[in-house]
């Protein structure tokens, strides 16, 4: 292994790797540790997902846990489909192979932009195909601010933010603060 996992931090914009594609993996020790230090820095920073380019490896793995939302009572859930996981998931080579349903804004954050959200239009149903760290091919359906997450990490796995999404009221809502931490990392 020749990752020091303990080591791991969440990666702030406008670092160079949350730019890039990220690669294929294939599943090993070190994947399962990376992929466990994720899960700890995701719930340490009380977000619901986690991409590995955001701890600075540009791997096509994600790390989501979007819990039930507690005022929504279970008899009101009219969607067929999940919006939430019982506990994290690990995803590895992930890919969206079906978009459905209207465009619908919400305000997303990003762990590596502290201090933004900005409104974004996501598919409200999205298919995803991905491998398990036991190697299984998965694939399911999600709505809600599950589909909304995944579709998010998997932008973070081709080098794109939220930044680069969001409404023009947004980005220029977001304009100082963006700027702030691009003046920051140059220090
Ligand atoms: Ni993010």
């Amino acid at each position: 292994m020749t990752i020091n996992t303990p080591k791991l931090r969440i990666e702030l914009y406008p670092t160079q790797v949350l730019k890039s594609k990220a690669k294929p993996i294939e599943i090993n020790e070190e994947v399962r540790a990376v992929a466990a230090r994720m899960i700890e820095l995701m719930q340490g920073a009380e977000g619901i997902g986690l991409a590995a380019p955001q701890v600075g490896l540009s791997w096509r793995l994600f790390v989501a846990h979007v819990p039930p939302d507690p005022d929504l009572d279970p008899e009101d859930d009219v969607s067929e489909l999940p919006v939430s996981c019982d506990s994290p998931q690990v995803f590895i080579n992930p890919v969206i192979t079906k978009f459905a349903g209207d465009l619908e804004p919400y305000d997303e954050g990003c762990l590596s932009l502290p201090g933004i959200t900005g409104e974004v239009n996501r598919p409200a149903i999205v298919t995803m195909k991905a491998t398990d760290l036991e190697g299984n091919e998965i694939t399911l359906k999600a709505t809600g601010l599950l589909a909304r997450c995944w579709q998010h990490e998997i932008d973070h796995l081709d080098g794109v933010l939220i930044l680069d999404k969001m409404t023009q009221m947004s980005r220029l809502k977001n304009r100082s603060r963006v700027k702030q931490m691009e003046k920051s990392a140059r220090r």
